[in-house]
Parts: structure tokens; sequence; C-alpha cells
């Protein structure tokens, strides 16, 4: 398989990790994940103008710029010939002697590589189960940092609930999935967190609210109660590798009839469209 390494397409064979990268250290740095659709990539310069974000707030200087970035992920996605998938991308500060700040003269190490993977069929036709856990995470949840702990934490947790997604909240409220983002459908409004500093400001969540309004359901950027949550019509969860999934129970109970929603199956067809 080929990986982009820094500025170049390489066997993955030949590449060499450092023990004293900071990616691998601190988790110190930035990463994305873009999905593949036969051949062609979904909202590629959204998820590279997020990385180049995503770097600035944590001061982390990119090798190159969006547009070179975007020609070296689309020659490592023509070199593996990706059908259906996704690329993996990350940034991190580079490799120095293990000290918490900054290196003096750091070097951005990039590694990128692709995964052939089949859009998830049957979460997206069945639905998921997902279990309610507290939101221990950082309060800047919109850096898309390696640091991923805390949501691994709570994925666990997901799975060893036999359920695909934890739906995380802070002191009550609700703020999004381990992986995904959260909304809910009552009365035919769309509740979803607002997009600030306590949630990953999700390519897909703007898609659909960008659907949401082509097909006038009315939305509502509000944070809502775990409470709430429970007396939900319909609730879906948003990602680049999740799509457009109908949650069909929350801790073991229902959510509306137990079956996929009405306004989850529009918002699901017009992003089918979009693709
Ligand atoms: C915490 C978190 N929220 C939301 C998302 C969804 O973001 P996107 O739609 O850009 O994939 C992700 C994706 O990995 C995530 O990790």
């Amino acid at each position: 398989m080929t990986i982009l390494f820094n500025h170049q397409l390489i066997d993955r064979s030949q590449a060499r990790i450092d023990i004293e990268d900071r990616g691998y250290q601190f988790g110190d740095g930035v990463y994305e994940v873009i999905r593949v659709y036969e051949g062609k990539t979904f909202c590629l310069p959204e998820h590279v103008e997020r990385l180049q974000r995503s770097a600035r707030e944590i001061g982390l200087k990119l090798p190159y710029d969006g547009q070179r970035l975007e020609e070296l992920l689309l020659q490592l996605l023509h070199a593996n010939r990706i059908h259906n998938g996704t690329i993996y991308l990350q940034a991190s500060r580079g490799v120095a002697p293990r000290s918490h700040p900054f290196p003096k003269k750091p070097q951005a190490v990039i590694v990128a590589y692709t995964n052939e993977a089949e859009r998830p069929y049957a979460s997206l036709n069945n639905g998921i189960g997902a279990v309610i856990t507290e939101d221990i995470r950082w309060l800047r949840c919109d850096i898309k940092s390696l640091n991923l702990l805390g949501a691994v934490l709570a994925k666990q947790y997901a799975a060893e609930n036999g359920c695909e997604e934890a739906i995380l909240h802070r002191d009550g409220r609700v703020t999004e999935g381990s992986s995904t983002n959260v909304f809910r459908v009552k009365d035919g409004t769309l509740y979803t967190h607002p997009a600030n500093h306590l949630i990953l400001h999700g390519i897909n969540r703007a898609v659909t609210l960008e659907l949401a309004q082509e097909l006038q359901i009315p939305v509502k950027e509000e944070s809502f109660t775990t409470d709430a949550l429970f007396q939900s019509d319909e609730i879906f969860v948003t990602s680049t590798t999740m799509e457009i999934s109908p949650v069909i129970t929350v801790n073991g109970r229902k959510v509306g009839d137990g079956k996929p929603g009405k306004v989850t199956r529009q918002l699901q067809q017009a992003f089918e469209k979009r693709i």
C-alpha cells in the first residue's frame, strides 16, 4: 500500500515513525478522516480547511498549503485505486527530545493512508443502539486532536454494552457522540448542539443542516438534556464514516417506535443524492 509520508508517496513498509514523534508521545497533532465514494472524495476542501484550522488552533505549522495537500491526497487515492473507503491523514508536531513545550524548530510529520471500506449499510438501514455516558473530554473539542482517550473510553463503554455509539453529556446536556454529532427530532423540529468549543464541527453535521434547510425541516442549534433525548421522536448521529445513522435505542430504551424515523429517512435520501 502506498502512503503519503511528509512530501512523498512511498510504500508503507518503508515508513518509519520516530519513537520521539510528539504525535506518538503526547498526541500532539491533528487529523482528518475523508470519505471516498466511487473513487471520488467527498467534501475534501472542507476537510482540508478544518485540518488547517485545527493546526492553527494548536500553533502547528503545516509544511504545505491547502491546495498542495489536496493534490497530494488525490495522488495517494489514485495510487491505491480506492473505490469506496476513507483517507486518514494526520499531522504531528514532529520529532524532538521528549519535553512538553514546543520544540524550537518543529517540523510537522505528515502521514496519510487509505482504507477500502464499504458504506455502513446495516447501521444506515436498521439503525444502531447507543448508551449515554459522561463527557470527560477537554474543553476544545472543536479541535480534531490526536488525543482521543476520552473518545476511546466512551466507545469502549458502548461496545461493552452491545452498542455502536456512546452519546456524551456534560452536566446532563448532550454534547455529541464519541465519534459522531447527535441530532434529535421532536414534533418535526431538528435539534443539535451548537458548533462551539464543546463539539467537533462535523462536516456531515454541516451537510445535514444544509439538507434540512433544503427540505424545509425546522432546525434549532440548541443543546438539549438527556431527559429530552429520551422524549425524542427520532434520534440520529452523523459522521464521515457513519453518514446519517438512525439511533433506535438509548440505554436499551426504544426511540419512538424503535424504528428509523421519517425525518431521518428523508435526510438519508437527500444525503444519498448529494454523494
Ligand atoms: C467527536 C466527533 N464528533 C463528530 C464527528 C463527526 O465529524 P465528521 O462529520 O466531520 O466526520 C467526529 C468524527 O470523527 C468526531 O470524532
